[in-house]
């Protein structure tokens, strides 16, 4: 069969994005309008039930189908009741994006001497909580015949050189095992490593005058900072028959900072 765009389309499919109703200008968003534009119905989950349902409402204005749920991805209880309530709403869920993660509100905390507390605190929300949104997603994914699921780990994960990048580079590790242990089910899983981003807790951890950026300049191949914007087509693919035989993958949306074979 003779490749058409309608292979991007996502009419009848069913996506979860976490992490998509915090803050205003967020990647989340962008996702969760991206995929409603390709004709998804989408959950628009967050711990932040009010901003989940602005982003919903946003949607439904825009002509698309969404609801807002609030959930809590470190409860698996949480995370079954967001996926019930998919199903309630449009029959079942096609595909998760796992962006929820703690980010900007970490400080640069020390490995040698974080509590044992914090360092459970933020894998629990940047690791396990992408694991547990998998677990729960899966036997509606097996019930339909197949799936996608989304990782969104992070530029920071190439090396890991904090807390943050230990986490996201672990979530590359739950991609490639989730990806080898579900292929065959159809359940594709892949991981989406952003750059520099300038959603609102892009620009509160890296402010515009930082020194970082002018290091990015100079070390980054083309525009070191990109839009939400710019990842959304990175992701459709992923999550349509477009992409149907990529799984186990780390697509780099950076503009050329990680540059890897
Ligand atoms: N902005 C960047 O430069 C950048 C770069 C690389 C990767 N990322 C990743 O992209 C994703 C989104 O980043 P963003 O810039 O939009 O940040 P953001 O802070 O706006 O988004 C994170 C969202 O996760 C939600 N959240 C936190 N804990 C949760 C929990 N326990 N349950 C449910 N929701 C919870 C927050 O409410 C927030 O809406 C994150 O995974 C982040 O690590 C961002």
């Amino acid at each position: 069969m003779s490749f058409t765009m309608e292979q991007f389309r996502l009419a009848g499919k069913v996506a979860i994005v976490t992490g998509a109703g915090g803050r205003g200008n967020s990647i989340g968003r962008a996702y969760a309008l991206g995929l409603a534009n390709a004709g998804a119905a989408v959950v628009v989950a967050d711990i932040n039930e009010q901003g989940a349902g602005a982003v919903a409402a946003e949607i439904n204005a825009a002509g698309g189908t969404a609801i807002g749920v609030r959930v809590d991805i470190t409860d698996p209880a949480s995370a079954t009741a967001m996926v019930d309530a998919a199903t309630t709403a449009f029959g079942g869920v096609d595909i998760l994006v796992n962006n929820a993660a703690l980010m900007a509100e970490l400080g640069m905390l020390h490995v040698a001497d974080v509590s044992l507390q914090e360092w459970n605190r933020i894998l629990n929300v940047n690791l396990t909580g992408a694991l547990i949104c998998a677990q729960a997603v899966i036997p509606s994914m097996r019930a339909r015949g197949g799936g996608r699921i989304v990782n969104q780990t992070s530029g920071g994960a190439f090396p890991a050189t904090s807390i943050y990048g230990i986490g996201k580079l672990a979530l590359v590790g739950l991609t490639t095992t989730l990806a080898k242990q579900l292929g065959k089910e159809g359940i594709n899983v892949n991981a989406i490593a952003p750059g520099n981003v300038t959603s609102d807790a892009g620009r509160m951890l890296v402010p515009e005058e930082s020194p970082f950026i002018k290091f990015l300049e100079m070390t980054v191949a083309s525009r070191p900072r990109g839009s939400p914007e710019e990842l959304v087509g990175a992701l459709l693919l992923l999550c349509s028959d477009a992409g149907a035989w990529i799984t186990g993958q780390v697509i780099h949306i950076d503009g050329g900072w990680v540059i890897r074979p």
